[in-house]
């Protein structure tokens, strides 16, 4: 086992293309497209590029690799499995052991197979079944191939847009709903954690978690700092509060820096606007690499549980900024280590360019670009070189502990 996981991150609507029988599909040839906006089509054409992927990865000096399994490609009608899908994904493990790469696998990041989106999807606690048995399925063909196991990716990102603020599918907003999804998606974790555990217990599970910083805007005012005490727990903890017995490490995603002012202006933002920072990625999200940091002690005193850093990155189209967020990444991640904190690795996000959702492919993620319009073709950016001589110096600091 790596003393640390160094690594980046992809998944599979975003990447492999043609998942033509998810519920993201179907939203794409219609809502998307009325709006003008790209569909996934082929995406990146992981799905037979993987290999070249991972070989560039095991070239950056990568030790690990976070990719999802896709639901909607293993069971694209109810109770029927495609087993060349998950010949597939057999080929991926091999691939990623060939290149010395451990594996982080999610079983679910925001797509869903079309038939059980149809049926109500985790809006309906009786479905939460059918996540399971897949769950199962992925752990006994996968048993001897899987380490760490991400059963959902950002719960509360996916409810948040799909059932709080009518973006993403199923485009409802019901603040109802949006709990009752979150209530069941926990219950679909806890029960998939229980059933892999009875298939191999040396599974290493766990979800990846949006946490972000809420800042209040004005030092004196109560109210900013009442509300953004109330979104540290609903946002950071309600969830993980949830599954607290039922995970072996806490996957963090980190992007966002928010600042939280009590102003009747803002209430359709939830009192919240990004944090003014002086660097912006080309999506105009904050730059605040201490809030790695920051939001490691706040998971590591609350729930005392080994955490991996499994996204953190920066839509950055130019390549400007991308070597700075890793590098001060790291220097915050290694701080908290030193004062105790069991972090375990960094998975950057991503490895290569992909799909950004509703944003399609203009965001630039990755530590290699792909060119579009030449057929795929993969280069890898400065800042990925960067990454690995920081790789190589913080192995030896490790390896010399
Ligand atoms: C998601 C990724 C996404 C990234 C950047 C995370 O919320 O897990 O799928 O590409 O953020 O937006």
């Amino acid at each position: 086992m790596p003393n640390f996981y160094f690594g980046a991150g992809l998944s599979a609507h975003q990447s492999e293309g043609n998942n033509q029988n998810s519920d993201w599909w179907d939203f794409e040839q219609t809502t998307l497209k009325e709006k003008g906006l790209e569909p996934s089509g082929q995406a990146t054409d992981h799905w037979h590029l993987y290999e070249e992927d991972f070989r560039l990865a095991k070239e950056l000096g990568h030790n690990s690799h976070r990719f999802s399994i896709e639901w909607a490609k293993i069971e694209p009608k109810q109770g029927q499995i495609d087993y060349a899908a998950l010949e597939h994904y057999k080929k991926v493990f091999e691939s990623l052991a060939k290149n010395k790469l451990t594996p982080f696998t999610t079983l679910f990041h925001f797509s869903l197979p079309k038939w059980f989106a149809d049926l109500g999807g985790f809006e309906k606690k009786a479905n939460i079944r059918h996540f399971v048995n897949y769950c199962k399925l992925i752990g006994a063909t996968f048993r001897n191939d899987l380490q760490y196991i991400i059963t959902i990716n950002e719960p509360e990102i996916y409810a948040y847009h799909g059932y709080l603020i009518k973006k993403w599918p199923p485009l409802k907003k019901s603040f109802l709903l949006y709990n009752k999804v979150l209530k069941n998606l926990s219950q679909a974790h806890r029960e998939a954690y229980e059933s892999l555990k009875g298939i191999n217990p040396d599974f290493q599970i766990g979800v990846a978690k949006n946490n972000q910083i809420f800042q209040a805007d004005r030092k004196n005012n109560p109210f900013d700092h009442l509300i953004s005490i109330f979104f540290k727990y609903r946002w950071n903890l309600f969830f993980l509060n949830y599954i607290k017995n039922h995970q072996d490490f806490i996957g963090l995603n980190y992007y966002f820096y928010r600042c939280v002012r009590a102003d009747w202006k803002l209430v359709d933002d939830f009192c919240q606007t990004s944090y003014p920072t002086p660097r912006k990625s080309d999506m105009n999200w904050e730059i605040y690499p201490k809030g790695l940091y920051l939001n490691i002690l706040e998971l590591y005193k609350k729930y005392n549980k080994p955490i991996i850093i499994t996204e953190n990155g920066v839509a950055d189209h130019s390549d400007k900024l991308r070597e700075e967020v890793i590098k001060e990444g790291l220097d915050w991640i290694f701080k908290a280590r030193q004062e105790g904190a069991k972090v375990l690795g960094y998975l950057h996000w991503s490895l290569t360019d992909n799909y950004e959702w509703d944003s399609g492919f203009t965001p630039r993620f990755g530590l290699i670009k792909i060119d579009y319009d030449d057929a795929f073709l993969r280069t890898i950016r400065p800042s990925a070189l960067v990454y690995r001589d920081l790789i190589k110096k913080y192995q030896k600091l490790l390896d010399h502990k």
